[in-house]
């Protein structure tokens, strides 16, 4: 089991975020914008399936994992407020969240099914969050210096998600859950996050009016097809979870407890608590 605490970030959330907050690159602005748009919804789908799933387990099951649960619910419900602020500021900047209304459209037609595959659903995001965390840990240089605050959230996220990496997965494979059904929602999941990611991204550059910039385009080159890039990066843990015997642990997350040893000024441990 893994021993998941909820923490309380200290950072400002008051002062607007300036438009170009990341390294001053539009791209990668636009594309971290896009993936906190998702979150409030998506996280909201994953504490759900979790807590559904945990119900769906033998009562000895349920009592063993009980502290796990009550901290990925804890951790994913404080991504969604902190997430939720940082959104009102994306739409004062008026920017347009065409993702959630999406996401939301979709979370209802997986109502009344059984619960392994909302469980595998979450267990295929949590995987691309757990990879894109583990690159952001990796190189947080592609966040500049500017803005520290903003810095610090998302890679406070990013230990978090590195942390609780496996919730999902074990549950899903403690229900018996298979590894045909894993594969099939992944498939699934790559192709909604994907094109959802492009399509966001794509209309918060087009709203901010950088969407034909050349810098735009020499900022996504170098962002997804770098050296230190996105693409190039995370294609390889991606492509592990499709063995058979793929499980989280097997990739490196010893950059989530660094980060969280060396930045423990930033927060304060709440507890894990039952939302
Ligand atoms: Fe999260
Ligand atoms: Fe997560």
């Amino acid at each position: 089991m893994t021993d998941l605490v909820v923490r309380r970030l200290l950072i400002d959330l008051q002062t607007p975020l300036p438009r170009h907050w990341c390294g001053g690159g539009t791209f990668r602005t636009a594309f971290f914008n896009a993936l906190s748009m998702s979150f409030p919804v998506g996280e909201q789908f994953f504490i759900d399936s979790v807590r559904n799933g945990h119900k769906a387990l033998s009562a000895e099951e349920q009592a063993r994992r009980q502290r796990e649960v009550q901290g990925f619910i804890g951790q994913e419900a404080t991504h969604r407020r902190i997430h939720a602020l940082f959104n009102a500021h994306l739409e004062k900047q008026g920017l347009v969240n065409a993702w959630a209304p999406r996401a939301e459209s979709r979370v209802k037609l997986l109502e009344g099914l059984d619960p392994r595959h909302p469980l595998a659903i979450t267990a295929a995001n949590e995987h691309f969050t757990a990879i894109l965390a583990e690159w952001l840990l990796r190189h947080p240089a592609l966040f500049g210096d500017a803005q520290p605050r903003l810095k610090t959230l998302w890679l406070w996220h990013s230990a978090e998600e590195s942390e609780h990496k496996s919730t999902a997965f074990e549950l899903y494979q403690a229900l018996g859950g298979t590894q045909e059904w894993r594969v099939k929602w992944m498939r699934r999941v790559t192709f909604f996050f994907l094109t959802d990611t492009l399509r966001q991204t794509l209309n918060n550059l087009r709203r901010d009016g950088t969407l034909w910039r050349w810098a735009t385009w020499k900022d996504a080159a170098s962002f997804l097809f770098g050296p230190t890039g996105l693409v190039r990066q995370t294609f390889k843990p991606w492509r592990a979870y499709f063995k058979p015997d793929f499980h989280p642990d097997q990739q490196q997350s010893d950059l989530s407890q660094r980060w969280l040893q060396a930045n423990s000024a930033q927060y304060t441990v709440a507890g894990a608590r039952p939302n």
